[in-house]
């Protein structure tokens, strides 16, 4: 085969324009090319492992077979540029433009409200224009498939599905055969055109990998450092697409993908009768929810198999299914079963390192023949299964009798485990209740997971190896049933009971729907004034666009270095050595910072910002590495050899941390009444423990910042994704040791924040700084999303013991809380995080003895920081547990208790602020009245009468939330306003864009002020330099003190053109701007709010800490799969006291995303520690945030007009943390359902509340005889894999 010396021409189409790349390197991904190379900057990196969608573009191929076009969405962080030969990919920006023409996905996203932070709409808008390109009017199952990969953190996604709703190039050039390859630095990509090449070149390069989709390679070669020196790509081989259907089976070519395969064989299933087609369907159920919609655009069958993932959803199924791999070399063909010694991957049985799969035969079924496929993962859909099986049954015609029997899992070890010993003793048995028992019994000794198997939930996936045979078990009754219908003198098979039904179904992937109610403006208010009124994000049209600049997008600057991290390996040790030598002489290395080139100080005494001769976390920041280019970096981090001498204690629970009195800050107490003696008087008391997990900000931007050093008067220029930037200048001030004038923050967006951008872009500043200082030139610092997860800490875990004395009737006289945070190794916020949780933890309830103190812990893991909520979403947990607790006690409904103790009159909270709690209950009686809350509950009750194994909850959470910070002097805001000559008005002011709309409030409060429309208005960035001394966007009141900021700014101008105005009151705005100039008046003003006194005397437990509360209401319905631990939302009313929003569409925004964000904490939202203190949860593979999926199936959102009148900006409220906490509604409706199979089991003692309510929580809550059947490891045996550190 010849071979040319040189590298090829690649060649593609990028937006229809023609990109010939002469010396392109394999190991770019598409990701890097568009935004580094062709400086498409819309198409964003948020986790660089296929998993969030933020990268999606749109490939069209031509089909080798079919030859037509056929267009594709993927995710070009997982794609290799050279895998384009020919293609024509599509980016956002080809879409359409806000200066040319937008396209109507995103001109219908942004006007739906679609975009928050604006980070994942790129990627939103490429998913659904690549749907709308195959089907220009998709049905609703169409569009949740399309959106399935794609991740967003700000806005719930119902809007995102509602702009969807409303729609219910250039090509390749014909292929050619010569082989292409591709030269990099240290890969040589081959991409035959012929099979006989292909062949020739696997026998030449045996060990070079077959790159398909890359879907596997990919994510082993990024993050466990796989290399491979040449890659085969087998892309341009039609055999491998071929599909051959033949009158036993079905032959489809290894390389179809897996949205192929899925499309091929739906249409086998329309063609074939029923009985023919049970592993086609058994497939096809798996294919529904494997990945996302651009992984199954990417994945090959091909790949799939030969990968062998312990995970893999089809193996087992093909396993079972008898399939049969179809082998090609050079030497000829072969055929090999798909069966367990395969899958094992035992080299008898496996590939010859020349061979390559061509094609994969999947037989018929026959009649009497049963296969069923099961799985369950964290979430629905875009998650890998905990444990999954395929399962297959031939009885003997017309009989009970097992013929044959196969059953493979996954998820159960190291690879797809298949059942054999127990399958071979069941054949010959009848299908009944005793071969039930028996089946359980050998595959729970066959099936075997030690206490420490790697994944940890080991209890939860030997409970499923059971629980999947008992639905198997079903729906073969099921099945034999409409059998034997048509045959009258047929076998009599075992009833299923009516109750056990409900076991057959599975959840289907829905989407949501529902209302959002709120008050219009007055019919008074001038059309021009857009207070009040659900005005378009002001950046929507650019964020659908992928104009919007976030800071990554900033175009490279001169001189540019690269800065990675390097940070601990350890939890808690010495550091004996750092030797840098190995990484300074790799090319493109130009330094290595430490903490010793830091000319001022390095952070604080308990708190520096890199560490200097101790490591106190897995993730703690050594030193950073600065080289040309960001891969030159990465591999430099590699050989840094860092010597550690281990140190104790290592801390990582709260347990630990109780044990060693390790704690961050003194306790914090509040205590009203006489609570010893109230606990004597009461009629019952209950105790219990309430157990919180932790949170990922999971924000989709991850940490960046581009410092850049001026040559003059060491003046830096500092672009950096925080919510606070006067606290990165005053850091990197203090670190560099220059005054604070000297450094300017410009913040333009953050592609979100929720609390994670406030303390810790300071770090990352101050480190940039040091290098850019150091080298002398601009620093871009970019962390990947492991890195993020790793270093920068989140939401506190929280554990929680109460007390709680009450009366028969359920009125609570008297509660004892005590908790416990888990604050990680250094302080950050976590006594402010302690006190806030103690301030808001009576949520709504008058009690009158109560003590609450809580305490933050100090242990070896990374601090914890500021995230939505601060403590309240934690804490107040704890107080909704102790309502349940009571109304079990009690035997009265949940929802009676809290309406007995809830505040009801004018009253004084703990800390003896008075307050109204008229909204309160208005919010409690219209989230009541509009959710049907009383006749649906019966509705629960009755179906949970009838069905044994599905359950359904319900339940109804009322909210007092405090908005503000309790001091004084974080109470204040500033704004500038200048207006030019032309009319133009600039609007800066200090707060921050983080995707909750400050600037486009901002804008509709000057547009009011000055009386001109919004479009005479702008706003270019926040920048430390226009506005100094700013306080953190965060706390809910952004919106508020900068609003009224900009208010008095503008009513300053307005009073100085007053004169002018009524000079000439027919003028125009230009007219008197005009006049205004001539006459050498001032047209550019300060404004300032002093804002509200707050303040708490924790010795005296009194206060004054918050400006004003926010109230709400939210009840919803779920139905938990007993067997499964899955559980599906059907319905959530969320009622809000928004009082009088200044944007309805922008704080329904708020109220849907932070709901979903805490149903996330609540429901599957779980980071994994070893003992060790190492986080296993880095990335959107083991860390799950909502997808569109789990949105409640009816979501309706009302906000409630008040009487009130908050001392805010035209009487609005800060919608921004509140909704966070009603997520917990979701959680307490599983706990009720949960509850319900209990008493139904009669299972009596009290389950310890654990948050989030995983699937394995819930399953393994649901005790009964499959969970009974399960071996129980002792503890004390062995060091489980992961262990819970709340
Ligand atoms: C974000 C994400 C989510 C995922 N979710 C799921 C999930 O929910 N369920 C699930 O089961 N899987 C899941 N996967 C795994 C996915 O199914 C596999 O990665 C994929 O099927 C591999 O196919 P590929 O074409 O990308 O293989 P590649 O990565 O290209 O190759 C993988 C291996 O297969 C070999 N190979 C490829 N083709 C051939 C051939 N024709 N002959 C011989 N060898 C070949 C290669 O040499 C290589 O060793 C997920 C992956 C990602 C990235
Ligand atoms: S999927 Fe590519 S960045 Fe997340
Ligand atoms: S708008 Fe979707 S991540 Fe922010």
């Amino acid at each position: 085969m010849p071979c040319p010396p040189k590298s090829d021409d690649l060649v593609f189409f990028v937006n229809g324009r023609k990109v010939i790349e002469r010396n392109v390197d394999p190991e770019v991904t598409l990701l890097s090319f568009l935004r580094k190379n062709l400086r498409l900057t819309g198409t964003k990196y948020a986790c660089g492992r296929g998993g969030c969608g933020a990268c999606t573009v749109m490939v069209s191929k031509r089909d080798p077979l079919s030859a037509k076009i056929r267009h594709f969405s993927i995710t070009a962080c997982l794609v290799p540029i050279c895998s384009l030969y020919g293609a024509a990919v599509t980016t956002v920006e080809g879409v359409g433009s806000i200066n040319t023409r937008l396209h109507p996905v995103q001109e219908r996203i942004a006007k739906s409200h679609g975009t928050q932070c604006g980070f994942c709409t790129p990627g939103m808008v490429m998913s659904m224009y690549t749907l709308l390109r195959n089907h220009p009017q998709p049905s609703e199952e169409q569009l949740l498939e399309a959106l399935g990969g794609n991740l967003c953190r700000c806005t719930g996604y119902r809007p995102i599905l509602a702009s969807g709703r409303t729609f219910c190039v250039r090509m390749a050039e014909k292929p050619e055969k010569q082989t292409l390859i591709f030269r990099g630095e240290r890969v040589t990509w081959i991409s035959p055109g012929t099979l006989k090449d292909l062949l020739e070149l696997k026998a030449k390069h045996p060990e070079a990998p077959l790159i398909s989709g890359n879907t596997s390679l990919g994510p082993a070669m990024k993050s466990q450092g796989h290399f491979y020196p040449i890659l085969l790509s087998p892309a341009r081989i039609s055999e491998l697409s071929m599909v051959s259907k033949t009158s036993d089976g079905l032959t489809i070519g290894a390389g179809c993908s897996l949205a192929q395969v899925k499309d091929i064989l739906a249409e086998r299933v329309s063609e074939l009768p029923e009985e023919k087609t049970q592993t086609y369907r058994a497939l096809l159920k798996h294919l529904r929810s494997l990945a996302g919609q651009q992984i199954r655009n990417m994945a090959s069958l091909g790949g799939h198999i030969i990968s062998r993932h312990c995970y893999s959803d089809l193996n087992p199924i093909l396993a079972v299914g008898n399939a049969t791999l179809n082998l090609i070399s050079e030497e000829g063909t072969r055929q090999i079963p798909l069966n367990e010694h395969f899958l094992a991957g035992l080299a008898s049985v496996d590939l010859k390192p020349e061979e390559i799969l061509e094609s994969v035969y999947i037989p018929h079924s026959q009649k009497w023949e049963f296969v069923s496929a099961f799985r369950q993962a964290q979430c629905q859909q875009n998650a890998l299964a905990d444990v999954n099986a395929g399962m297959r049954v031939v009885l003997k015609e017309g009989t009970d009798t097992i013929k044959d029997l196969s059953i493979a899992y996954g998820g159960v070890g190291a690879a797809t485990v298949s059942a054999q010993k127990s399958c071979q003793q069941l054949v010959g048995r009848p299908w009944n209740e005793l071969m039930l028992e028996e089946a359980c019994r050998l595959l729970l000794e066959e099936v075997s997971l030690p206490g420490w198997a790697p994944g940890g939930k080991v209890e939860f996936k030997r409970t499923l190896v059971v629980s999947f045979f008992f639905k198997f078990y079903l729906e073969v009754l099921q099945e034999l049933k409409k059998l034997v219908k048509f045959m009258p003198d047929s076998h009599h098979y075992p009833e299923i009971s009516d109750q056990f039904l409900s076991a057959l179904e599975d959840f289907p992937i829905t989407g949501s729907q529902g209302v959002q109610r709120y008050q219009r403006v007055d019919s008074h208010q001038s059309l021009q004034d857009p207070v009040g009124r659900p005005i378009m994000h002001l950046s929507g049209l650019k964020h659908a666009t992928g104009e919007a600049i976030f800071c990554d997008d900033i175009p490279m600057v001169d001189r540019e270095l690269f800065m990675v991290l390097v940070t601990s390996t350890r939890a808690h040790a010495k550091i004996i050595s750092v030797d840098l030598s190995q990484a300074l002489d790799l090319p493109g290395v130009i330094d290595v910072i430490t903490a010793e080139d830091i000319p001022g100080t390095n952070g604080t005494e308990d708190d520096k910002l890199m560490a200097v001769d101790e490591v106190l976390c897995v993730g703690h920041i050594i030193c950073a590495v600065v080289a040309e280019t960001e891969l030159q970096a990465k591999s430099a981090t590699e050989k840094i050899k860092i010597t550690y001498e281990d140190l104790e204690p290592v801390i990582i629970t709260i347990n630990d941390a109780i044990k060693h009195n390790s704690f961050l800050c003194p306790e914090k107490k509040l205590e009203q009444g006489n609570v010893e003696e109230a606990f004597e008087k009461v009629d019952q008391i209950v105790e219990g423990e309430v157990h919180v997990g932790g949170q990922e900000h999971f924000y989709m931007e991850t940490q960046r910042v581009l410092v850049i050093p001026k040559t003059e008067d060491k003046e830096l220029d500092i672009y950096v994704s925080t919510q606070d930037p006067a606290h990165v200048q005053k850091t990197v001030s203090s670190t560099l040791n220059i005054p604070i004038n000297r450094i300017t923050c410009h913040v333009k967006r953050v592609g979100g924040g929720f609390g994670g951008k406030v303390g810790r872009p300071a770090v990352f500043g101050a480190i940039a700084a040091v290098g850019a200082i150091k080298t002398g030139h601009p620093i871009r610092l970019v962390l990947d999303r492991k890195d993020d997860m790793l270093i920068t800490g989140g939401r506190h875990p929280l554990f929680g013991k109460y007390k709680v004395g009450f009366m028969n009737n359920g009125r609570i006289k008297a509660l004892d809380i005590e908790c416990f945070v888990n604050g990680g190794c250094m302080l950050d916020d976590s006594e402010l995080v302690t006190e806030f949780l103690i301030l808001k933890l009576e949520n709504a309830y008058k009690i009158r003895n109560l003590r609450f103190r809580g305490r933050a812990c100090m242990t070896n893991l990374p601090s914890n920081t500021a995230f939505r909520g601060f403590g309240f979403p934690q804490g107040t947990l704890i107080t909704e547990s102790c309502i349940t607790a009571v109304a079990a006690k009690c035997g009265l409904l949940p929802e009676k208790i809290r309406e007995k103790n809830m505040y009801k009159t004018v009253d004084k909270t703990i800390y003896k602020q008075a307050f109204s709690p008229e909204t309160l209950i208005r919010c409690w009686n219209e989230c009541l009245d509009k959710s049907s809350f009383h006749s649906r509950r019966m509705q629960v009750e009755e179906f949970n009468k009838k069905n044994y194994w599905k359950k359904k909850g319900m339940a109804i959470i009322p909210m007092k939330f405090s908005v503000g910070f309790a001091a004084t002097s974080y109470h204040q805001a500033a704004a500038l306003v200048h207006i030019y000559t032309d009319g133009s008005v600039l609007v800066t002011h200090g707060g921050n864009e983080l995707g909750q709309g400050i600037h486009t409030k901002m804008l509709q409060v000057a547009s009011r002020e000055l009386n001109i429309p919004m479009s005479s208005l702008h706003i270019c960035e926040t920048s430390t330099a226009t506005v100094p001394n700013t306080i953190a966007t965060a706390a809910s009141i952004g919106s508020d003190v900068n609003g009224r900021a900009v208010q008095n700014a503008c009513q300053i101008l307005l009073k100085r053109l007053e004169p002018i105005i009524k000079k000439n009151p027919e003028g125009t705005w230009e007219d008197w701007i005009e006049a205004a100039f001539e006459q050498r008046i001032s047209l550019s003003a300060t404004g300032y709010f002093r804002g509200y006194k707050a303040f708490m005397d924790w010795e005296k437990g009194e206060g004054d800490p918050f400006p004003y509360y926010v109230y709400g209401a939210a009840c919803s319905e779920v139905e938990v799969d007993c067997l499964t631990g899955a559980h599906k939302k059907i319905r959530t009313d969320i009622v809000m006291d928004a009082c009088c929003s200044l944007n309805p569409a922008i704080d329904i925004g708020q109220v849907e995303g932070s709901f979903i964000q805490g149903m996330g904490l609540y429901t599957t939202e779980e980071l994994k520690y070893s003992p060790e203190g190492v986080l296993y949860s880095r990335g959107p593979d083991e860390y799950k945030i909502p997808t569109i999926a789990d949105v409640p199936e009816e979501f309706n959102v009302s906000l409630l007009p008040s009487s009130q009148t908050p001392p805010t900006i035209y009487s609005s409220k800060g919608l921004g943390e509140s909704g966070m906490f009603l997520g917990s509604s979701v959680f307490f409706a599983i706990t009720d359902a949960v509850a319900a199979a209990r008493r139904e089991r009669d299972t009596v003692e009290d389950f310890t509340v654990r948050s989030p309510a995983t699937p394995e929580w819930v399953r393994m809550a649901c005790a009964d005889r499959f969970t009974e059947m399960i071996p129980r490891d002792d503890p004390k045996t062995f060091r489980p894999w992961s262990i819970p550190i709340a």
